[in-house]
């Protein structure tokens, strides 16, 4: 028998989004959206349409964009929630609207104030108001697993009926464990009437570390579609994780004969960079399939192995998820065709201008450094995507510190297309790059964290920086990179304010972000 499909529902740009410090704008949720296409995902939940204005656009944006990929908008079961998706989706190939309702006894005492009677009168209604608009609709009831089972069962029934062809059952808070969670699943598959015509979906929280193991077994017991992000990140301590979940139906075939995913695993390793690059939020080392060190061999009788036979230690291979082997990559001889390639390989697909001037920024580097390192590219890529509609650009730096002087910077900086300088003193000099450019932009966030990382090794790496901002309890992170670190922290800080400014001008109508 061939193995059934299990579709994978990727929430990166939603539920990965609402995490602190990994909101994106439009051109890097655009970006990212076509990586996961690349990767073959079945579908993109691509925002909460109704929390902002800047979520609807990128819904938009994202399902005018891709042709062959599912995209979904969130939508709470208001009347206007469902509409507010359905008009973002208007463009789409292949449009899904997904529809949520609590349905724990907790949440309905507490949040909703509804009876279950209720809930399933909204259950019907916004289902097939969603039907309205689209043939595909997810359903989802929210804190399913704290949920009572048999009314799990009617809310199901009920939005079947009403024409939900995806119906999903999320561990809100990550509290369920894998054996009760497949009891649940396999609950539904054999007692919601009509079952037969909807997927069942599963979509796990991390808060006991239990998302991929919960997501697994499930599958185990009957589950069809695993909702997931990149790198694991999202509301609190993340969703469940694609790299992990995928190599884990990949590598153990044994296991799950029965499943099989569409994903294209050489993808994994480039979108998990390209989306740690963008948010600027970096992959603990030894996290799994895409952590630095998930391939690298510390011990002496590991090495010896892997040196006689790769299968000793090594369940899967760096190449299946697209690792490029080759570390050191370009030099100043490489040509434009080396360049573009190897950021392919990295996720980047740039074009025009913004790969024009991405070449000039590694022949730069080139010119500095012996050796260009993937990382170095990424950090060049990154800058140039991020670079769009700012109001902020950086111009000159310069800095004067030491044992005897008093650190000082003096900055340039052009503000709406007003070119803007400012000299400031400081406890250091990054303290005096900042106090200038806080001057210049008039800004009224605060420094939350301010981070140095040498992107390579040798005396000539470039350094990142990276600067969480906060202001009006919103978030952001911004990174900058260069040969002079303290130029990167200018650059860092300067595309946090890009940031916060972005956000500003999306959620200035809109109720508050999240659910
Ligand atoms: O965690 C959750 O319950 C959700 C739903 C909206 C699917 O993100
Ligand atoms: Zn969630």
């Amino acid at each position: 028998m061939s193995p059934e499909h299990v579709r994978i529902f990727d929430t990166t740009l939603r539920d990965g989004e609402q995490s602190p410090g990994c909101s994106m704008n439009l051109a890097e949720k655009l970006t990212l959206a076509r990586q996961l296409e690349k990767l073959g995902v079945d579908v993109i939940e691509a925002g909460f349409p109704i929390a902002s204005e800047g979520d609807f656009e990128s819904v938009r944006a994202v399902a005018v964009e891709l042709r062959e990929t599912i995209v979904c908008g969130l939508s709470r079961t208001g009347r206007q929630d469902i509409e507010r998706a359905a008009s973002a989706l208007e463009g789409a190939a292949r449009p899904r609207i997904h529809t949520f309702i609590a349905t724990s006894d907790i949440h309905l005492e507490h949040k909703l104030r509804m009876s279950r009677e209720r809930v399933l009168e909204e259950v019907d209604r916004a289902v097939r108001q969603a039907r309205g608009y689209c043939d595909d609709v997810e359903f989802s009831a929210e804190d399913a697993t704290r949920s009572d089972w048999e009314f799990l069962v009617e809310v199901f029934r009920v939005a079947i009926e009403a024409g939900a062809s995806t119906i999903n059952v999320p561990d809100t808070v990550g509290y369920t464990t894998p054996e009760e969670y497949a009891a649940l699943i396999r609950h539904l598959c054999a007692r919601v009437p009509g079952v037969d015509r909807a997927v069942v979906s599963v979509h796990c929280h991390d808060d006991l570390g239990l998302a991929v193991a919960n997501s697994l077994h499930a599958v185990l017991a009957g589950a069809r579609q695993i909702e997931c992000t990149v790198n694991g990140i999202g509301e609190r301590a993340g969703n469940t994780s694609m790299e992990e979940c995928v190599m884990a139906i990949k590598t153990r075939r044994d296991v799950f004969r029965e499943v099989e995913t569409g994903i294209r695993t050489t993808e994994i390793y480039p979108a998990s960079r390209l989306l740690s690059s963008i948010i600027g939020v970096p992959v603990q080392p030894n996290k799994a399939v895409v952590g630095d060190n998930a391939f690298a061999h510390e011990a002496g009788i590991h090495q010896d192995g892997v040196l006689k036979a790769a299968i000793t230690y090594e369940i899967m291979t760096p190449q299946s998820i697209g690792r490029p082997s080759n570390e050191l990559v370009l030099g100043k001889h490489s040509g434009r065709h080396a360049f573009r390639e190897r950021l392919q390989e990295l996720g980047f697909a740039l074009e025009g201008e913004a790969f024009e001037s991405a070449f000039r920024r590694f022949k730069d580097l080139a010119d500095k450094k012996k050796v260009v390192y993937n990382e170095d590219l990424e950090a060049i890529a990154a800058d140039v995507v991020i670079a769009t509609d700012d109001r902020y650009a950086l111009g000159d730096v310069s800095i004067v510190a030491g044992t005897f002087a008093t650190p000082s910077a003096t900055v340039e900086l052009v503000v709406d297309g007003t070119a803007r300088k400012a000299s400031e003193l400081g406890v250091g000099p990054v303290d005096a790059i900042f106090k200038a450019i806080a001057t210049l932009s008039e800004t009224k966030s605060e420094l939350v964290r301010y981070q140095v990382n040498a992107i390579t090794g040798g005396m000539d790496a470039l350094g990142e920086v990276s600067v969480t901002l906060s202001e009006d309890g919103r978030r952001v992170i911004g990174h900058g990179a260069h040969t002079d670190i303290l130029v990167a922290s200018a650059r860092a800080y300067v595309h946090a304010l890009n940031k916060l400014e972005w956000h500003k001008r999306q959620h200035q109508r809109g109720e508050p972000r999240g659910i």
